[in-house]
């Protein structure tokens, strides 16, 4: 695992945003994997104006996000596809039918699942995946303990997890109890991995990731296993590594 420091939150948004942008550049067809939350929120910012700046076209560029909550409809303002839609596609001038979320208003989730595999593998894969990481060491809505062969899934979310995204909703009995997500399986098999850590509740958690073994109980120890993947954290968060 490469390991970049950012002085802040500003310049670890800069770095990623900008490996995107050359990649898109060098490589216009380009396939995306995507996260949400509130670290890329800087990411994004910085896509779009770069292309209203610059030009860079999104046009032939596909995308994938790691998740969605199961029963929000993609108008709900909680959905990640609400989400995905204001801060970044409708800025850009992708090819919304390209942007792909997992369907969580689907009747049968589990077939939902399988069509998700099968539409990622149709694209060729994920060229460039970034992830964000959850404080009980979560990728996607991999929580401790999901099996590091898992494919796309349904989970039952941690009350730490709804705890923690509690603060985009009203109240904590609105935030969804399920959701889809890409499995660990399915996230490794990205050809390049950012991982983006930001703010002082990760600090213990990124602590952990950079000390302890590979194991199913840390999600995201998993990472340490890729070729390619570049950890861009706040300094403050690495000292001492
Ligand atoms: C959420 C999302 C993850 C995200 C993580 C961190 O629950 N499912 O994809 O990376 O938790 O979120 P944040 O960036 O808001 O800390």
């Amino acid at each position: 695992m490469q390991i970049l420091q950012a002085r802040d939150y500003n310049e670890m948004s800069e770095l990623a945003a900008k490996r995107v942008i050359d990649q898109i550049k060098s490589s216009p067809q380009t396939t995306l994997g995507l996260a949400t939350g509130a670290t890329p929120l800087g990411i994004y910012q910085r896509l779009v104006e770069d292309s209203r700046k610059n030009g860079t076209s999104y046009r032939q560029v596909s995308t994938f996000n790691l998740d969605e909550y199961v029963g929000l409809s993609p108008e709900h303002p909680n959905s990640y596809r609400y989400y995905m839609d204001q801060n970044l596609f409708s800025g850009l001038d992708i090819d919304k039918a390209r942007t792909h979320l997992p369907d969580g208003m689907a009747e049968d989730l589990e077939q939902e699942c399988i069509q998700y595999e099968e539409k990622l593998k149709k694209a060729g894969g994920i060229d460039i995946q970034l992830l964000g990481l959850g404080r009980n060491g979560h990728i996607g809505f991999n929580e401790p303990g999901t099996p590091f062969s898992s494919r796309t899934h349904v989970v039952e979310l941690d009350d730490s997890t709804r705890q923690a995204n509690r603060r985009f909703f009203d109240s904590l009995d609105e935030v969804p109890t399920r959701a889809i997500t890409m499995g660990i399986a399915s996230i490794m098999e990205a050809r390049e991995i950012l991982l983006l850590v930001s703010g002082d509740k990760k600090a213990d958690i990124l602590h952990r990731l950079l000390e302890e073994e590979v194991v199913e109980s840390l999600p995201a120890s998993v990472l340490k296993r890729h070729p390619q993947v570049t950890l861009i954290a706040e300094e403050p968060l690495l000292s001492g590594h």
